[in-house]
């Protein structure tokens, strides 16, 4: 009882008593539409809606997501792009003697997925193509030649539906996410979806909760300049509430990106999408 009168002051101390909700604009990147608004799938008992990021963003942070030019995540693309061509490793190499981008269409939209039981994301099998194809050290998994790669990958499958697997072997690591999802942790004793699902639309300090969506991962944030992981990201919220976060690449984090994947299902893929 003492714990859940606490829980609640500290919930009236952040968050602002205006809630405003999501806006209505819609989302055309270079002209074609973007589902950022669709019926929340059957297995998220508390939402009906779901809601991209990107329609709690200010208008000029909207802007920069609409036309690739203005996109800062651009530059990291060229990067990748760059990267992609060229050899790298014992086995003298590069991504583009094995495989050609457009291939990549539609991987970004089903991960992370189970692979021989274990939960696989796409930084695990663009380290496991340098380890094992090319002889090459894997990257750091938010280091700048990875979230370069993700968002290059990524971008391939803009547009298209995310559409997780979540049954079969996905099952047990699903619930292993939902269940982190829900787990009230650190100095400030919350749970993801005190904010992003029991509050998103609320102002919290000068910031507009989302969902905490995921469909337009790695994003580049106007706060550091870069492309952030998925996995960076929940760090962040994680230290923010004074939680000890998982470590990126961790199986915590894998199964929350399942789960958090799945509470987007049917949204667009926007990567790479621009916040604040
Ligand atoms: C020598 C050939 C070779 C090179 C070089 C190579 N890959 Fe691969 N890659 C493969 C093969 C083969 C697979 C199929 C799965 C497996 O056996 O790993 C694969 C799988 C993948 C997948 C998963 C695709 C899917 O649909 O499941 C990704 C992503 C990927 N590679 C990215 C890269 C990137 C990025 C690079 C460069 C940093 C790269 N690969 C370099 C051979 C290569
Ligand atoms: C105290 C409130 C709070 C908690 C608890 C919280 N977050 Fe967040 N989160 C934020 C704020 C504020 C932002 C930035 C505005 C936004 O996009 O919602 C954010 C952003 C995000 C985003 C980026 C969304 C996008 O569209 O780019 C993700 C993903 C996310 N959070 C995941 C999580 C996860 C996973 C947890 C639990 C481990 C969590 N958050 C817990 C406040 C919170």
């Amino acid at each position: 009882m003492q714990a859940r009168l606490w829980v609640t002051s500290a919930a009236i101390a952040i968050f602002g008593s205006v809630a405003s909700a999501q806006d209505a604009s819609n989302l055309m990147i270079d002209g074609v539409p973007m589902v950022t608004e669709i019926a929340a799938p059957s297995h998220m008992e508390n939402v009906d809606t779901i809601y991209s990021g990107w329609r709690f963003r200010a208008p000029e942070t909207q802007a920069l997501e609409m036309d690739d030019f203005d996109n800062p995540a651009f530059v990291f693309v060229e990067q990748a792009e760059e990267i992609w061509a060229t050899e790298d490793g014992s086995q003298g190499k590069a991504c583009a003697s094995c495989h050609s981008i457009e291939d990549f269409a539609g991987l970004r939209a089903t991960l992370p997925r189970v692979e021989d039981g274990k939960l696989v994301t796409l930084e695990d099998l663009i380290n496991k193509s340098r380890v094992e194809h090319m002889g090459a050290e894997p990257w750091k998994w938010s280091s700048g030649s990875m979230t370069a790669m993700t968002a290059l990958i990524g971008l391939q499958s803009r547009g298209m539906p995310m559409n997780v697997a979540i049954d079969g072997d996905a099952a047990a690591h699903w619930e292993a996410g939902k269940e982190l999802y829900y787990q009230r942790v650190g100095q400030l004793d919350m749970a993801c979806s005190n904010c992003h699902e029991d509050n998103y639309g609320v102002m919290i300090r000068a910031d507009h909760l989302s969902q905490g969506q995921i469909n337009g991962f790695p994003t580049y944030r106007l706060k550091n300049a870069k492309l952030n992981s998925i996995h960076g990201r929940f760090k962040g919220c994680m230290s923010n509430i004074r939680a000890t976060p998982y470590a990126e690449g961790s199986e915590e984090f894998k199964a929350l990106e399942l789960y958090i994947a799945s509470r987007g299902q049917g949204l667009s893929v926007e990567t790479p999408s621009v916040r604040n």
